[in-house]
């Protein structure tokens, strides 16, 4: 195909345009359905029509009277399932969808570690390991792509803040990066093999992502051999032929949000006065068109067809039921009573649950874009909070049809109150809206008058269970006195199902927190994102002056809090079910490269249940404590079995930055077989032979 294609037909390939899908912004370019982007391909390949669906396809209906799309729950609940075929299947499910809908490319796969429990897009990644948030988002880029649409890994890489993110140089030492959010990207590249992959806005020791030669040449392309194409996040591209040389292939929408349409009119000059070598545009056509080749854009053309919508919203409330996190349950006060007399307070529970906002955004089915609660008008970009029309005490009053259940709004605590006393139980839902562009505020606190809502009713009633929807860790303070939380992350189109058949135990939750919940900001890396919490928040993403220092390096999360003896409110890894398990036996056997950890897991309680049985490393020059490896494995009451854990050797290891290679050294290893990485109970030390592996 690239032997057919003229310079010119191939330079037309490396720049794509805005596909309209900002309402009333850019018109649709002819050929183009409205989305994100759209490349009119030459003759014999596929136009791409380039989407947002970081969790499911944005905004169809805004481009077709009948378009439609599910959500499915944020990212965090799909890592909390540590379940790759979970994770696996919501992908399909949201290829499927795009391949009914004539897209081809999707900008989904986020893989941007969390560094900061705050930043705004949390909810979009997986968490603060790099081995869990490879495998989860790998697995849900192959189940996209097994729709034969390509799926896009993004921010690479460092986008781990909003906050001045359109400038912002992030700095840390490339072996602590290796060992790190690029060991996610890394992971989720062997495991998913995306067609494509998002470079992101912000600097990496100064430079540019989207000309960081070693981001993208050294690492991506040499290194991990990676096949396919790199385009440019949206008003990403800053050069011409630094970026085409350092490893750009496609300048995305440039001719609405870059500065200059740079590979559109700079870089034919560029190529024609030698700046930028005529093999180098070969190449970047060639990445475009194999990965259409390869994940089937050619040969499997989409299909314009009616979703299945009931199939689709299936496969997102069993992704929440098993994505939930239930982080307390004292004198099992969940599941509730069928019988209990029950007071629903807040978060809107009575009309539907919260998503977050910005790209990931998904029309609601059933609602209006806005979705079902209006206000409070927020101006800037995403605007103001989407729920959708799912709504916890419609199912809760399906799930128990004789229950008396109330609801209160709770914006009126002394209401609330009463309502708490005449109830068996209290069901208090509270909200927290992140979106990109803006991180959380640095205090870590809900919003508005919620803790003092929680705090009250908990006071009224001591069976308060309260439900959280929020995309990142918030404090607790009134943690001590409520019976029961359940974290159900933004819940996805089905969450109110979901939510109900979890508090009744029509399904138990099995989730495990994918990333840390700090006691308090105090405890962190970098206690303040500075400037966060300015007057116009939105603005600080394009301030010029910033940079962090990650000197914490590799040790981000759970690796920090444990290097620093830090207590958090809930580890890393942390989950409690409707039953109970016990975990023995833990040993290791190594063959050459290949470590194996083989224990046995026993369900002690009396209900079925999902356990995960996580082993962490201390690699003998010490650091803090790595998940090394994990499994899920679903038991009836009193059955145990044998199980066997391989551990990425790579977790093992230091990164040799001037060598370019992985070092396992010999010595002894602690190895926890665990159930959470602040479970301390079951501890060895291992003998390990040490090994290199090269890329
Ligand atoms: C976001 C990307 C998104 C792109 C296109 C950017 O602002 O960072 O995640 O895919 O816009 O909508």
């Amino acid at each position: 195909m690239l032997d057919h294609l003229t310079l010119q037909q191939k330079l037309s390939m490396v720049f794509t345009v805005d596909g309209g899908g900002t309402v009333g912004a850019t018109p649709i370019p002819p050929g183009g359905l409205g989305s994100a982007g759209y490349l009119k391909s030459p003759t014999g390949l596929p136009a791409l029509q380039i989407a947002d669906a970081g969790l499911g396809l944005r905004n169809p209906s805004h481009i077709r009277p009948d378009g439609q799309a599910v959500e499915l729950p944020s990212g965090l609940a799909v890592a909390s399932t540590w379940s790759t075929d979970t994770a696996r299947q919501g992908g399909s499910m949201i290829g499927g969808e795009a391949w009914h809908q004539g897209f081809n490319v999707l900008l989904a796969g986020g893989a941007n570690l969390t560094r900061d429990p705050r930043g705004g897009r949390n909810f979009e990644y997986a968490g603060e390991d790099p081995l869990l948030t490879g495998k989860i988002v790998g697995a849900t880029i192959s189940g996209i792509q097994s729709q034969n649409v390509i799926s896009t890994l993004k921010h690479y890489a460092m986008n781990d803040l909003e906050t001045s993110r359109m400038t912002l140089s992030a700095d840390i030492d490339n072996a602590a990066m290796r060992e790190s959010d690029l060991l996610a990207f890394e992971i989720a590249v062997e495991t998913g093999h995306p067609g494509a992959v998002m470079c992101a806005y912000n600097r990496v020791n100064d430079i540019y992502a989207c000309e960081n030669p070693y981001l993208l040449t050294t690492v991506l392309k040499d290194d991990w051999k990676y096949p396919g194409f790199v385009m440019s996040d949206w008003g990403g591209t800053r050069s011409s032929f630094r970026a085409a040389l350092a490893g750009l292939d496609q300048e995305s929408a440039g001719d609405s949000t870059d500065a200059r349409q740079y590979f559109r009119d700079i870089l034919p000059r560029d190529v024609q006065q030698g700046r930028v070598p005529i093999s180098r545009v070969d190449d970047m056509a060639r990445r475009i068109i194999r990965s259409m080749y390869a994940v089937g854009l050619v040969d499997h053309p989409h299909e314009i067809a009616p979703l299945d919508v009931a199939h689709d919203m299936l496969v997102s409330q069993q992704t929440e039921e098993k994505g939930a996190v239930l982080l307390k349950n004292q004198s099992n006060l969940l599941p509730l009573d069928r019988k209990a007399r029950i007071a629903v307070i807040g978060g809107h529970a009575d009309v539907g649950i919260l998503s977050g906002g910005g790209s990931t955004q998904v029309d609601p089915i059933g609602a209006p874009p806005e979705g079902v609660v209006k206000g409070p008008g927020k101006k800037e970009w995403p605007g103001d909070p989407v729920y959708f029309p799912s709504s916890p005490l419609a199912f809760m009053r399906e799930e128990a049809p004789s229950a008396h259940i109330t609801f209160d709004s709770g914006t009126n605590i002394t209401q609330a109150i009463e309502a708490a006393q005449k109830a068996d139980v209290a069901v208090v839902f509270v909200t927290q809206y992140t979106f990109e562009g803006s991180d959380a505020p640095n205090s870590m606190r809900l919003d508005g008058n919620q803790d003092a809502l929680v705090a009250a009713v908990a006071h009224a009633n001591p069976h308060t269970v309260v439900v959280m929807e929020t995309g990142d860790p918030i404090l607790m303070p009134w943690l001590p006195d409520v019976g029961a939380v359940l974290e159900a992350w933004y819940p996805g189109s089905a969450g109110g199902h979901a939510i109900a058949r979890l508090l009744y135990g029509t399904v138990a939750p099995s989730g495990h927190l994918p990333m840390t919940f700090p006691a308090a900001a105090a405890q962190l890396a970098h206690p303040d994102i500075a400037g966060d919490g300015a007057d116009t928040v939105f603005q600080m993403q394009f301030r010029s002056d910033q940079e962090v220092i990650y000197d914490e390096g590799s040790e981000v999360g759970y690796r920090w809090f444990d290097r620093n003896h830090a207590q958090p409110l809930f580890p890393f890894g942390y989950g409690l079910t409707y039953t109970t398990f016990q975990n023995d036996g833990l040993h290791l056997v190594q063959r050459r490269h290949n470590i194996l950890a083989t224990f046995t897991v026993r369900n002690t309680g009396a209900r079925a249940g999902i356990d995960v049985p996580q082993i962490y490393v201390r690699l003998p020059d010490g650091g803090g404590r790595r998940l090394a490896g994990w499994n899920t494995v679903t038991l009836a009451p009193g059955e145990s079995k044998g199980i066997s854990v391989p551990l990425d050797p790579r977790i093992l290891a230091r990164f040799d930055a001037k060598q370019g290679r992985w070092n396992v050294a010999s010595g002894h290893y602690t190895i926890w077989l665990a159930s959470s990485s602040g479970d301390n109970s079951d501890s060895k030390s291992f003998k390990i032979d040490g090994f290199h592996i090269s890329h």
